[in-house]
């Protein structure tokens, strides 16, 4: 399948937004603003900006490290939306393309991980009415700056639409999808073990073990390790876990999980993979730069790290986001993110007419949104 057609497949897919497209082509709650966007560049994101122009709104948009699509970015620039960069996994680049972006001075931001927020608020410009922030790290980044920000910020992580549908169910989907797309491997009676035991974590722990998997999971906070052990999980330390893991995923969103320091613990043959938002939850430039070890690229964006004593460790998508990462990635399926956009769309829309104000800076979802998405999905089925 083409780029084009993959777009438009899933552009055709996204039924919840297109509804909203419709609504907003009517309202116009963009007219005459510019949104700033710093989310992944992959076909459903092209059926988010093409929303978002339709009620009015300039795009100026950028890409996440690591995930940029080319084929979006082409389609995007082909339909005149202005994408600054290109694919890229170096933080001094990315960091180069947010300035880019915030150089248009948007009135609106939608961010996904805090990167528009905090750069902005280092270098403020007139004008910016607000925005929302996509993920739970760019909300962790985001509530110490409150007080500065002083701007309504929606978080769309914060919905519990979106823990659910997307960051549960879907992307426990798309990094198991990821998972077989990478390394045609069987997931009956592998051991996998899941660390970080939030509502991503629950999603991929979850459909391993309907893969087959046994699933162990581990948690830096014991209510979390209770919670999977009453879902019918083992629960260990993370050393313990390690020691006869065949597939390790992590998904914490907790900063650096593997290092060296793990590495003796690793049987020969494991599999590394991280769906959290920062490829650094696992530390591969410092275990390849272990001491006589040696790395390659055994298929594409798989690392391949073998270490003095002869065993060796694979590493899907370098540590990048697994599901977004290495060729032919699909990321979580449409319908969990026509289902997230259309709580963006509808967020933002908030944000511009003024419908919340500085109090909502870094909250959830309003209530109201969550109700109409909510109710639109369940009318797109008949049950409505
Ligand atoms: N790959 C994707 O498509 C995708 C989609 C949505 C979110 N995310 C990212 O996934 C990550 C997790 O999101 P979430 O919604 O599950 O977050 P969450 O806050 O619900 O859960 C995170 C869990 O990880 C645990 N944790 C934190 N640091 C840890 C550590 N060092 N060791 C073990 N456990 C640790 C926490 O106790 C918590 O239970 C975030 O980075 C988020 O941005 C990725």
């Amino acid at each position: 399948m083409t780029d084009a057609a993959r777009i438009a497949w899933v552009d055709e897919q996204c039924r919840l937004m297109a509804g909203i497209r419709e609504e907003i082509a009517q309202t116009r709650p963009f007219d005459g603003l510019t949104i700033g966007s710093a989310i992944h560049l992959e076909p459903k994101t092209a059926a988010l900006v093409a929303t978002l122009r339709a009620g009015g709104a300039e795009v100026v948009a950028t890409g996440n490290l690591g995930s940029t699509q080319p084929g979006t970015v082409a389609h995007l620039r082909a339909s005149g939306v202005r994408v600054v960069g290109e694919p890229t996994r170096d933080r001094a680049v990315r960091a180069r393309h947010i300035d880019e972006v915030l150089d248009a001075e948007p009135q609106l931001l939608l961010d996904n991980g805090g990167d528009l927020f905090l750069r902005y608020l280092e270098r403020p410009y007139a004008g910016l009415l607000g925005g929302t922030e996509e993920t739970t790290s760019g909300r962790q980044v985001l509530e110490p700056h409150r007080a500065a920000l002083g701007l309504p910020v929606l978080v769309i992580n914060d919905s519990p639409i979106k823990a659910f549908a997307e960051n549960q169910h879907g992307v426990g989907q798309s990094v198991l999808e990821s998972y077989l797309r990478f390394t045609n491997r069987i997931t009956h009676g592998e051991r996998v073990v899941v660390v970080g035991y939030g509502w991503c974590g629950r999603g991929v722990a979850d459909t391993f073990r309907n893969a087959r998997s046994q699933v162990t999971v581990v948690d830096a906070d014991p209510v979390m390790c209770l919670r999977a052990l009453m879902d019918g999980f083992r629960t260990t330390s993370l050393e313990t876990a390690l020691a006869d893991a065949d597939v390790v995923i992590t998904v914490t969103g907790g900063g650096r999980v593997l290092g060296p320091e793990h590495t003796d613990l690793l049987r020969d043959g494991v599999i590394l993979a991280n769906a959290g938002h920062e490829p650094d939850e696992i530390d591969l430039a410092a275990i390849e730069a272990q001491t006589g070890a040696t790395a390659c690229e055994t298929l594409p964006d798989v690392r391949s790290v073998t270490f003095a004593d002869g065993r060796t460790v694979h590493v899907l998508g370098s540590g990048h986001m697994v599901n977004l990462a290495g060729p032919g990635a699909r990321g979580n399926s449409i319908q969990s993110m026509d289902i997230g956009f259309s709580l963006q769309t509808l967020c933002l829309a908030q944000v511009a007419t003024g419908a919340v104000g500085p109090q909502d800076c870094v909250v959830p979802v309003p209530r109201a949104v969550d109700v109409a998405v909510a109710e639109g999905y369940l009318a797109l089925k008949g049950m409505r």
